[in-house]
């Protein structure tokens, strides 16, 4: 009888990290919206990066602000089994979930690291990933613990990620080289209306100063003749500053706060310096 780690069935890259503010509903009108030849993507605000797994290019850069989501792709990218046995050794119920959470992550590798966040990340509240002021993740457990990646996904995964440079650190890290022919793909975190409790953690926050920062560079780019698509809520000021891109709207429900009573449909804005097919 085989091992099922000895059963080696091809499946596709797919993500594997839950994260609130995925794109997950969105990933096909932007896979349409995406231009259909470029030299390497660049994704600055990975998260979950499902417009990375969906297009699957062959040579990518993908950033984050949150270090820890650079490490599960690192430890994914480098060594899918161990994260893997270390998940597999985790039983599904809310006492490890807690356990999990308070173990001190200074003490364990980086693929132990990568399984406590890939199994905290499908049993908390809503998938947000959020932490305290110290950096520690204080997520509650939601309703469920969704699915844990199998062996054969997390190697398709790691497989896909040996084409990407992962960089650690604010999007300005991410585009420092770009080249002309290339396709970035922004996705930054909607702008906060109330007091800022963590979501993404600390370092993640993005505010006006930020998004200045972002309309900035998004400029530049253009000049360079790099194609870029932001996604975002409606925002004048960054239309206004867009000035001549192309802009569509789809509506996608998502969970705002707090619960299935504060599910609403948002407005999600897609803007592209370039013409699309779609
Ligand atoms: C809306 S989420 C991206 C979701 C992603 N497109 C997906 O499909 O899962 C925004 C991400 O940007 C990251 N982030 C926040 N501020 C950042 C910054 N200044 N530079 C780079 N990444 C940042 C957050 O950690 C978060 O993972």
């Amino acid at each position: 009888m085989l091992e099922p780690s000895e059963i080696n069935v091809q499946i596709a890259a797919a993500p594997f990290l839950r994260w609130s503010g995925s794109k997950a509903r969105l990933v096909s009108i932007l896979e349409r919206s995406a231009p259909k030849t470029f030299r390497s993507y660049i994704e600055p605000f990975a998260g979950s990066a499902c417009l990375f797994f969906r297009m699957r290019p062959n040579r990518a850069t993908l950033g984050d602000i949150n270090p820890e989501v650079i490490d599960v792709y690192t430890a994914v990218r480098d060594n899918p089994s161990e994260v893997h046995r270390y998940l597999a050794s985790i039983p599904v119920s809310s006492d490890a979930y807690y356990i999990l959470r308070e173990l001190d992550r200074t003490t364990l590798t980086l693929e132990q690291r990568a399984a406590q966040l890939i199994y905290l990340m499908k049993g908390c509240f809503n998938g947000v990933y959020r932490t305290n002021r110290k950096g520690r993740f204080n997520v509650p457990l939601g309703s469920r613990i969704y699915a844990i990646p199998t062996l054969q996904e997390l190697r398709a995964a790691s497989s896909l990620l040996h084409g990407a440079t992962l960089i650690s650190g604010d999007f300005q890290a991410a585009l420092a080289d770009v080249q002309p022919g290339d396709f970035v793909y922004l996705d930054p975190p909607y702008p906060t209306t109330t007091r800022y409790r963590g979501e993404y953690g600390y370092a993640a926050r993005f505010d006006d100063e930020d998004k200045r920062r972002l309309v900035a560079a998004a400029k530049q780019l253009t000049e360079r003749n790099v194609n870029v698509m932001l996604s975002y809520v409606h925002d004048k000021e960054i239309i206004e500053e867009l000035e001549g891109w192309s802009r569509m709207y789809e509506s996608v429900r998502r969970t705002v706060a707090g619960g299935v009573k504060f599910r609403t449909d948002i407005n999600e804005m897609i803007m592209t310096n370039y013409r699309t097919t779609s």
